[in-house]
């Protein structure tokens, strides 16, 4: 059985589509999901879905008490899906290529500090740039530059406003993000 742990900040669509993509795989199970946002529509989604939800504060996040924690629940594989914290460089060695984010742009383009959800499509229309789309990689200590493991395209048409570029963003996350996912578990030792 291979136990993800899933980190949250926002509306979490990417963590309800992770949920139900392995809903029916008994190799796979989704050990708890971590959330920073009190706010975050996240939180109903893992109640909805029976997943253990864990709520942290910035200095429980970077404690080693976390480390510990993550450990000691045995996780195979740290999802970042939408989370928006740096990763303490303690959690990144405790879980060497086992942590891995979605970013939705073509890194290295629109990467970085800064560069997460609307903030990243307005810099990408405003550029004019031919295509976006999203980023699969291991996360290490550096903001959006670990390994990239997927990546799948989508082109701007005229009149591509951030909104509708979102839209089209979205829907390479829902279908890609579980597939790449599941290939790394299936490949990682
Ligand atoms: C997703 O589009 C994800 O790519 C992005 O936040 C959104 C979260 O949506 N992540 C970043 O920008 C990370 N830098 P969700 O909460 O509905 O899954």
């Amino acid at each position: 059985m291979k136990r993800l742990s899933i980190f949250v900040s926002g509306n979490g669509t990417n963590l309800q589509r992770i949920a139900e993509y392995f809903s029916d795989n008994n190799n796979v199970e989704i050990a708890n999901v971590v959330c920073n946002n009190p706010k975050a529509y996240s939180i109903e989604r893992a109640k909805n879905l029976g997943i253990p939800l864990q709520m942290i504060t910035k200095a429980e996040f970077n404690s080693e008490d976390f480390v510990n924690e993550m450990q000691s629940l045995n996780i195979d594989l740290i999802v970042l899906a939408g989370f928006l914290w740096k990763i303490p460089e303690n959690l990144i060695k405790a879980f060497p290529n086992k942590i891995v984010n979605i970013h939705p742009a073509l890194l290295p383009k629109y990467g970085g500090k800064g560069f997460y959800g609307e903030h990243v499509h307005e810099a990408v229309v405003a550029a004019k740039e031919a295509h976006s789309g999203i980023t699969v990689h291991y996360v290490n200590e550096i903001y959006d530059s670990g390994e990239i493991i997927l990546q799948a395209h989508v082109a701007l048409e005229a009149g591509e406003t951030p909104d509708s570029l979102a839209a089209k963003i979205h829907k390479l996350e829902q279908t890609y993000f579980p597939v790449a996912i599941e290939y790394v578990l299936k490949t990682q030792q």
